[in-house]
């Protein structure tokens, strides 16, 4: 047997609440011990509810990060994570390439050459205040996972081994092989739960509670049971991931990157800003969109058309390192112009990193290998792949109103990784940002939840979370008593996958948003009228698939209506009838609220501090 595995295991189970502890009758006699002795609750019972110090929704990076933050700040707060599944299945898993940070200033890379980079990244959108802390924050978090065990690959004399990402100036992309994300996510997760984290996990957000204007907590369904359970939080924290599932016929992300906490925190009356950045990776395989590392083209990969050209000498200097929006867009131009491969969803082209050998593919890239063979059943040492842009990241989220604590314009909420937005990756995010995002936002995010636990004296008085807890009950019941055809709602999910991706995908135009914006009222009409045909709500998940579908639903109209009204081109967005940046009217960030059912937009300055807005070229 493996020992460690099975040690593992056991750690794990040992983190895990029983659902029984959290449900409204039986929850609140579990003690542990802090370091000095001093007894933690971890859940208790609070105006006849289960409740919690810090509650936080989400288990990839940014979540884990937050709640190890909370137990390190303040040991005697009680923490529970929760998760929809098994806390490792998220994005960050997924990450494949490396996660940015300055950690070698000898060669001439710098904090501001970081800083540099990642705002000529989002095409000016991102906020240069926020950037200027998140760098410096990077270097503190890579030593941190570093210290935490995180396996980093090592440069000889034991150093942690950087190499090139898109559209950066210093090998700064700190990596473990190309399972970059998955080191950092088991590193994170072992230190969670010996810092003494639990875990809730099949359990879905339904929505966010409040008190008058403060968060009080959130109403979760049982996913084993079906039972729905409010609880009780004096700060939350919202780390649910993105929305990318948008697209949900090709996407290299999580089938459950479905923008609940986003959706949760627009229907609470928050903002959600910049919900049109969505991003395109360059290399997805072609069958499916699985994630083919940017890595690849940073240790040399090329990429080739049908007629044999290494085609990015057309589009940019730095060829294909270019930022991914730019060789998003190139591959596609190649495609439409008849110099790709294949037809309509099936096009592609082909990346060779063929000359790199063999020992070099399996030193750096072994996990990619893997996928080509997975999906395309080809062997990326002997062959170049196929591969085509895929659905990757959500720059847009919530709008984080302090960077230095996570925090939301609600009182006791918080949020983090990708389900935020503090306005660091702007149009476009820098290959290599996103799990730096995760470790920095989620820490501060923690850390900022956890002063606020301290500081709050009661509890909210859950009546509220009550009430909302009844309505979704008897929802529920009428969302499971179809008895229609079962298989519509994953058609009204097709259908709604290539909608987006054929009308705001990456070239978009005015006419096209247009039309996608009645299309998507009437999906999300039907979805609303639409019923589940199966009564049982044990382990449902058609009744979860529906009500992802419903948030995404949401999020597309969010973003479609924040698309059709920025008419210009910028970063992730190109809009093909306002080819140019506009930066007398839209260098400003998009907001969208619910006005009823109806998204509105208002809009807020970008912050410019230490870089002037240029042209950007690469
Ligand atoms: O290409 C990649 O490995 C992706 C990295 C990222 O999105 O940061």
């Amino acid at each position: 047997m493996n020992e460690s595995n099975f040690n593992r295991r056991d750690f794990l189970k040992s983190a895990c609440i029983g659902v029984g502890a959290l449900s409204l009758s039986g929850c609140g006699d579990e003690i542990r011990r802090d370091a000095d002795g001093e007894p933690i609750k971890n859940f208790g019972n609070e105006n006849g509810l289960p409740s919690i110090d810090v509650l936080i929704i989400g288990s990839g990076g940014a979540g884990l990060r937050a709640a190890v933050a909370v137990r390190k700040k303040h040991p005697s707060l009680g923490v529970v994570v929760v998760n929809k599944g098994m806390p490792s299945r998220n994005a960050t898993c997924m990450a494949e390439g490396g996660i940015n940070g300055v950690i070698d200033f000898e060669h001439g890379d710098s904090h501001k050459l970081h800083a540099y980079d990642t705002v000529k990244g989002s095409d000016f959108l991102g906020d240069q205040d926020v950037i200027a802390k998140f760098v410096e924050k990077a270097t503190e978090a890579i030593h941190e996972l570093d210290y935490a065990g995180m396996p980093f690959s090592r440069k000889d004399g034991g150093d942690v081994a950087a190499r090139f990402a898109g559209g950066a100036k210093f090998e700064r992309c700190n990596y473990a092989a190309d399972k970059t994300g998955h080191a950092m996510m088991h590193a994170c997760l072992d230190e969670a739960i010996s810092s003494g984290v639990k875990f809730l996990l099949d359990h879905y957000l339904l929505d966010l509670s409040t008190d008058g204007d403060t968060c009080e907590g959130v109403v979760l369904l049982n996913i084993r049971t079906g039972d729905v359970v409010p609880i009780l939080a004096k700060a939350v924290v919202l780390a649910s991931g993105g929305y990318t599932r948008l697209f949900f016929n090709r996407t290299s992300t999580p089938f459950n990157a479905t923008g609940d906490g986003i959706a949760a925190a627009l229907r609470a009356g928050l903002a959600f800003k910049d919900p049109e950045m969505l991003q395109f990776h360059p290399t997805g395989v072609r069958n499916g969109g699985a994630l083919i590392t940017e890595a690849a083209r940073g240790l040399g990969g090329k990429l080739i058309n049908n007629k044999g050209e290494r085609f990015m000498s057309r589009y940019s200097k730095k060829m294909e390192l270019a930022p991914r929006d730019i060789v998003s867009r190139s591959i596609e131009t190649e495609i439409r112009e008849g110099r790709g491969f294949g037809e309509g969803m099936g096009s592609y082209v082909l990346l060779d990193v063929t000359h790199l050998g063999e020992e070099k593919i399996m030193g750096g890239l072994p996990q990619i290998r893997h996928v080509a063979m997975l999906f395309e059943n080809m062997d990326l040492v002997k062959e170049p792949v196929k591969i085509r842009p895929t659905a990757h990241y959500s720059m847009g989220g919530i709008d984080v109103v302090k960077f230095d604590d996570m925090s939301t314009e609600m009182p006791g909420l918080y949020a983090a990784g990708e389900t935020s937005c503090a306005s660091i990756h702007g149009a476009n995010r820098l290959g290599g940002n996103s799990l730096t995002d995760a470790a920095v936002t989620g820490k501060l995010a923690g850390e900022g939840a956890g002063d606020y636990a301290a500081s709050r004296a009661a509890f909210g008085s859950g009546k509220r979370a009550s009430e909302l807890a009844q309505k979704w009950q008897l929802r529920i019941k009428e969302i499971v008593s179809g008895s229609g055809e079962p298989n519509e709602l994953y058609s009204l999910r097709e259908e709604f996958g290539r909608q987006n991706w054929d009308n705001m995908g990456i070239f978009r135009t005015g006419e096209k948003l247009e039309a996608l914006n009645e299309t998507l009222k009437q999906i999300q009409a039907r979805h609303a009228e639409m019923k589940i045909a199966n009564p049982n709500l044990a382990f449902n998940t058609a009744l979860i698939d529906y009500l992802e579908l419903g948030n995404l639903i949401l999020l597309a109209r969010c973003a479609c209506v924040g698309a059709l009204n920025r008419k210009e081109s910028r970063g992730a967005h190109t809009r093909e009838d306002y080819p140019k940046r506009d930066d007398v009217n839209f260098l400003k960030h998009t907001l969208v609220r619910l006005n009823g059912d109806e998204p509105t937009i208002s809009y807020k300055d970008v912050v410019i501090t230490e870089f002037p807005v240029e042209e950007r070229k690469y």
